[in-house]
């Protein structure tokens, strides 16, 4: 991390709260603002005037005037082997996973081939404003080993963890219940809590991991209870129906990971779309969080994810890309999927809740909200530039807006890609230049 100090000036935007609670004010934007940052960390935050007095001889100024300047979007569940299978024609899940997915998670059991990916991947989240994320690497240790290691390079604040899988895969994908823990643990001790990484227990799902291994996975929760565990559920009827029947002694699907000891306020479910009552209540109970993944929904024909319900239901929500199975890197993209997804179940979800689930949310989701998410004193400088006039059709809609933020951010979500980030700041430091 650099030490230099730089002065970040724009519209600076960032949540308090999540606006859907009905709160006064959820969020702070303040249009003529900056945010002083120095040693990958934000040092203030106000009107620029402010700003620009305090801070140091010597501050490098990034001048974003009409950009708004929010925390880097974060991105809950992403599989990075997947860069490869990304826009792979015509399946379902379970014929996905294994016309395309499981022949390119082969190709990590070589070294270079990860550390191209996993570079490859860094960049395109950078790209498009995305500074962390919780990802799947593969069965491979080396999988891991290369993704850490590209992030440490970048300085990133990331979360991920080794694929487990011990059934109804290729057999060179293939660990079981002993291999999986082991290797694991040993990628825990490697990398848990080096710089700004955190690993993720990571079963792939019930389909393809043994109650066996499911417990080594829950054995190894119960012995790191600071780590992270993610999975897959409830995508998928085809899915449901074949967990069903490898798990009967098991009231649902949600049961088998509670079952297995894997439930709890540190574990993201992808998807939970198709979900019975009792499996909500499983979900709301242990403080589980579910990943809205709407472009991979929509791709893979899955079904629309039920937000009011888990809503009402008190069940902790973040929202995620999923590449492969998801169609964009942008987690813009995603959002205005998002919306989509929710108009077809009859719900609604005003841009300025997307915006906070694209940040403040999706870090209280990741229990990371002590460090990122906002923008404020103290926090880590992770930070987005987004031009609202980036391409002729956002100028051009933007001529309407009447200066309403909440018609801005909307036509930003629904029209925005990476095109609209002008910049995303790592730890202080402007990074999309290098990653472009
Ligand atoms: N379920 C198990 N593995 C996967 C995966 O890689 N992608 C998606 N979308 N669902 C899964
Ligand atoms: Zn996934």
């Amino acid at each position: 991390m650099s030490a230099a100090a730089r002065v970040i000036r724009g519209r600076v935007l960032s949540f308090t709260d999540d606006p859907s609670l009905g709160g006064s004010r959820a969020y702070s934007l303040v249009d003529d603002g900056a945010v002083l940052v120095a040693g990958g960390l934000i040092e203030a935050v106000g009107e620029a005037r402010d700003i620009l007095a305090r801070a140091p001889g010597g501050a490098v100024i990034d001048d974003h005037a009409g950009s708004f300047i929010m925390p880097g979007f974060i991105d809950a569940h992403v599989h990075y082997p997947q860069t490869q299978v990304i826009g792979s024609y015509g399946a379902q899940l379970l014929d996905w996973l294994n016309t395309y997915t499981f022949v390119e998670e082969q190709k990590f059991a070589d070294p270079a081939h990860c550390a191209r990916v996993a570079s490859f991947f860094l960049d395109e989240l950078i790209c498009t404003g995305t500074t962390t994320a919780m990802v799947y690497c593969t069965v491979h240790p080396q999988s891991v080993d290369a993704f850490f290691g590209a992030a440490e390079k970048r300085a990133m604040r990331m979360i991920a963890g080794k694929v487990m899988m011990d059934r109804d895969t290729p057999e060179r994908l293939k660990d079981d219940a002993q291999r999986g823990y082991d290797e694991s643990k040993a990628l825990i001790t490697r990398w848990r809590g080096r710089g700004r990484l955190d690993y993720a227990i990571t079963p792939r799902f019930a389909v393809t991991s043994t109650m066996a291994q499911l417990e080594a996975a829950g054995a190894l929760a119960r012995e790191f209870p600071q780590l992270y565990v993610q999975t897959h559920a409830n995508e998928n009827k085809a899915e449901i129906a074949r967990v069903a029947a490898l798990f009967p002694k098991a009231e649902s699907y949600i049961d088998v990971y509670a079952r297995a000891g894997l439930l709890g306020p540190r574990s993201v479910l992808g998807h939970c779309i198709h979900l019975q009552a009792s499996e909500v209540a499983l979900l709301a109970e242990s403080r589980s969080v579910a990943a809205f993944c709407p472009t991979s929904n929509l791709f893979l024909g899955s079904g629309l994810f039920d937000q009011a319900r888990l809503r009402r239901a008190g069940v902790r929500i973040a929202l995620a890309t999923d590449v492969g199975g998801g169609t964009s890197y942008s987690m813009l993209r995603t959002a205005a999927e998002g919306y989509k997804v929710l108009q077809l179940n009859g719900q609604s979800w005003p841009a300025l809740e997307a915006f906070y689930r694209m940040t403040l949310g999706n870090a209280r989701a990741l229990s990371l909200d002590g460090r990122i998410g906002s923008i404020e004193a103290g926090k880590e400088a992770d930070l987005v530039a987004l031009d609202p006039r980036a391409t002729p059709a956002l100028a051009h809609r933007m001529e309407t807006a009447g200066g309403d933020l909440q018609v801005e951010l909307f036509a930003l979500m629904m029209l925005g890609d990476d095109r609209a980030v002008r910049e995303t700041y790592v730890a202080g430091e402007p990074r999309k230049g290098a990653a472009a």
